[in-house]
């Protein structure tokens, strides 16, 4: 099922869930920024198509080291509800943005903290100003083993990132061989709902796989890692879901939903793909 959005094309698997996305190759009314800037996000941004890294530079920002410090409290409060106990542990956060929110586990206990990130900017920031380790790793290029230099960790999040990667079999290895028998992996991902595509519609760099948690969990289980924990979780700063709901594009959002609705009708509602909502994923699993 292909599921068109103003700047991507969604296909959804019907047998899985799996969604690709793939950029459309011209968007319907970018002539528009000619008239006025406001139009501008409409339009091919030529920077970021050559080094897509910069859409991240909000990570340094004053206004992003607060949520993510909230991030961390909210965060931490979940996972020891399920029974995580960062005392001692050695943590590294995959994606971990600027490193505010895996350094706040220090505070809880942590032995020692290890961020990685795609954007340069985030990396120094960590590096220079946080003072934690911080190493660049762009998902779909790197080794993890390499980059991290074959260190072991407790506790490895992949927070929003594991959407970013094309193909989850080589990440998977590396993940066992930076993990023990006593790992806890967690995983906060993208569900593939309806709402998700509309919602980035106008991201020019978006993710690339979502996948439903069911089948995350079972591309693991497969791979010696146990499920924990299969939940869903919803963060206090999600109203950036539909921050772009407004004029002038709200018409977007109206067309391009009843576009989908009548291919989702015409599909037999397939699970979740017809919901509107921005799920979070939660997956917690241990090595087997
Ligand atoms: C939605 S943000 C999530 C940031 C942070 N983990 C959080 O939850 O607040 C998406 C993250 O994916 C990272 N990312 C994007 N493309 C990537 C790639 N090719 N390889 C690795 N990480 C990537 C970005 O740098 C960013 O940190």
């Amino acid at each position: 099922m292909k599921i068109k959005t103003y700047k991507h094309n969604w296909n959804y698997n019907l047998s899985n869930g799996v969604t690709t996305i793939k950029s459309r190759k011209k968007y319907p009314l970018s002539f528009l920024s000619f008239f006025s800037k406001k139009f501008n996000i409409l339009s091919r941004n030529k920077e970021i198509e050559k080094d897509p890294s910069i859409i991240y530079e909000y990570f340094v920002s004053k206004k992003d080291i607060s949520v993510q410090t909230d991030r961390a409290n909210a965060f931490s409060n979940i996972l020891k509800r399920y029974g995580i106990d960062f005392n001692g542990k050695t943590i590294l956060d995959i994606s971990g943005g600027n490193g505010v929110f895996v350094k706040q586990f220090l505070k809880f206990g942590a032995k020692s903290v290890t961020n990685t990130e795609y954007s340069k900017d985030a990396v120094n920031f960590s590096k220079k100003t946080l003072k934690i380790n911080s190493f660049e790793y762009d998902i779909n290029v790197d080794k993890l083993s390499s980059v991290l230099k074959n260190e072991k960790f407790d506790i490895i999040m992949l927070r929003g990132c594991i959407e970013f990667c094309e193909d989850l079999i080589p990440l998977t290895k590396e993940l066992k061989l930076i993990s023990h028998q006593n790992s806890i992996i967690i995983f906060s991902f993208i569900i593939p709902t309806l709402g998700a595509a509309l919602r980035t519609q106008f991201d020019q760099y978006n993710v690339k796989v979502c996948r439903p948690a069911k089948f995350i969990e079972h591309h693991f289980s497969k791979n010696d890692f146990e499920t924990k924990i299969n939940s869903e979780i919803f963060l206090f700063d999600r109203n950036y879901a539909y921050q772009k709901l407004k004029w002038p594009y709200t018409p977007f959002y109206i067309y391009y939903l009843i576009l989908a609705l009548f291919k989702v009708h015409k599909n037999n509602y397939p699970n979740d793909f017809h919901s509107l909502d921005c799920k979070t994923g939660l997956l917690i699993l241990n090595r087997s």
